[in-house]
C-alpha cells in the first residue's frame, strides 16, 4: 500500500516504481477533476508555506496554483532578500517559525542538501522546489507525467536528456525516476557538463540502459522523447566557461523535421536559445502542456503529503 502522509518530498531516488504510478494517477485525477470544475475544497483550511530564496516563475506559481484550487491557501515569499534570512536567520530557524504556520512547505534554495535540512527542522511535510545544483523531484515527477500523457506509455520510450547535466537538477531527479522504467536513456552533454558519474553508475545499477554521447544528431534519430535543458549559468564559478559551453546544443525546427517530426520535445523552461521559438508549433512540443502538468501534479503531491487523498 502506497502512503504519503507525513513524507517528505526530497528527491528522485526516494520513489519506488508503484509510487510513481500512484503519484502520476492522482494527477490525472486532478486534472480530470479541474476539468469539470475550477477548483475543489478538498484542502479547504490549509495552508501551504511556499518559500523560495531563489528565482522560480514555474514552480512557486504552480505551487500556489495548485495549492489554491485544491481550495487551500498560500503564505510565502519570493525571494530571499524579502525573508528574515536576509537579517542573518538560519535556514533551520526560518523553517522552524514558518512550521508553526503552516500545514505543508514547499521550497526552493540555492544550496544543495537544504530541503533535507528544512525536512529535519520541521514536522509539516517539505516539498523540494530546487535545492541548488541538487535535486527539483517535483519537476522530475511532472516530466514522468508529462511523458505519459504524450505518448500514452513509459515503458519502450528512448528518452534522450540533453544539456547541461552536470548541473541541472531536474535531469538528476528525472534520471532516478526513468531508471524504473523499460526505457533506454540517452544523455547527451558537452565533455564537462556530463552526468554525474555517480548518478549514471547507480542507474546502470538499477540495470538501466544508459548511453552518453555529445552528438544530438545522432541521439534524436531513434528517440521518443526529447527534454532539452538550459545551460545553468548561474551555478558557474567562471564566467569564460559559460560563455564557452553556451549554445552548446540548439534544437531548430529544421532538425525536428528532418530527422525525427515524431520527437515529444521537453524542456523545463526557462529556455534560454537551446530550443528556437520555430520549434514551438510543432505538434510534439510539448513544453508548454509540460508547464500546464505541473499543477496536476503538484496538487497530487500536496494533497498526498498532507493525507487529503
Ligand atoms: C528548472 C529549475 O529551476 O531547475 N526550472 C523549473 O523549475 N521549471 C530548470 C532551469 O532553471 O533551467
Amino acid at each position: 500500500m502506497v502512503d504519503f502522509t507525513g513524507k517528505d518530498i526530497l528527491d528522485g531516488a526516494q520513489f519506488t516504481r508503484e509510487e510513481l504510478a500512484h503519484v502520476l494517477d492522482v494527477a490525472e485525477d486532478m486534472r480530470k477533476r479541474l476539468e469539470k470544475e475550477r477548483s475543489l475544497d478538498l484542502m479547504k483550511g490549509y495552508v501551504l508555506g511556499a518559500l523560495f530564496f531563489e528565482p522560480s516563475t514555474r514552480t512557486r506559481l504552480s505551487f500556489e496554483t495548485a495549492m489554491h484550487r485544491l481550495g487551500g491557501s498560500v503564505v510565502g515569499f519570493a525571494s530571499a532578500g524579502t525573508s528574515s534570512s536576509a537579517k542573518g536567520e538560519s535556514l533551520a530557524d526560518t523553517i522552524r517559525n514558518v512550521d508553526q504556520y503552516v500545514d505543508v512547505i514547499a521550497m526552493r534554495h540555492p544550496q544543495i542538501g537544504s530541503a533535507r535540512v528544512a525536512a529535519e527542522a520541521a514536522e509539516s511535510p517539505v516539498i523540494n522546489g530546487g535545492d541548488g545544483a541538487g535535486q527539483h523531484p517535483t519537476q522530475a515527477l511532472l516530466d514522468l507525467f508529462t511523458v505519459r500523457s504524450e505518448r500514452g506509455h513509459i515503458d519502450g520510450n528512448t528518452i534522450v536528456l540533453c544539456g547541461d547535466l552536470k548541473y541541472g537538477r531536474t535531469v538528476h531527479a528525472g534520471a532516478e525516476l526513468y531508471k524504473h522504467y523499460d526505457c533506454k536513456l540517452i544523455f547527451v552533454a558537452p565533455e564537462s557538463l556530463k552526468m554525474p558519474p555517480e548518478i549514471t553508475a547507480r542507474l546502470r545499477e538499477h540495470g538501466a540502459n544508459v548511453e552518453e554521447t555529445t552528438d544530438l544528431e545522432a541521439a534524436m534519430a531513434g528517440a521518443d522523447v526529447l527534454y532539452m535543458t538550459r545551460i545553468q549559468k548561474e551555478r558557474f564559478d567562471d564566467p569564460a566557461e559559460y560563455q564557452r559551453l553556451k549554445g552548446s546544443y540548439v534544437l531548430t525546427r529544421e532538425m525536428v523535421e528532418r530527422i525525427n517530426p515524431d520527437l515529444t520535445v521537453l524542456h523545463p523552461l526557462p529556455r534560454v536559445d537551446e530550443i528556437t521559438t520555430d520549434v514551438d508549433a510543432l505538434p510534439g512540443a510539448a513544453y508548454f502542456r509540460q508547464a500546464r502538468n505541473g499543477v496536476y501534479a503538484r496538487m497530487a503531491l500536496i494533497a498526498l503529503v498532507t493525507g487529503r487523498i
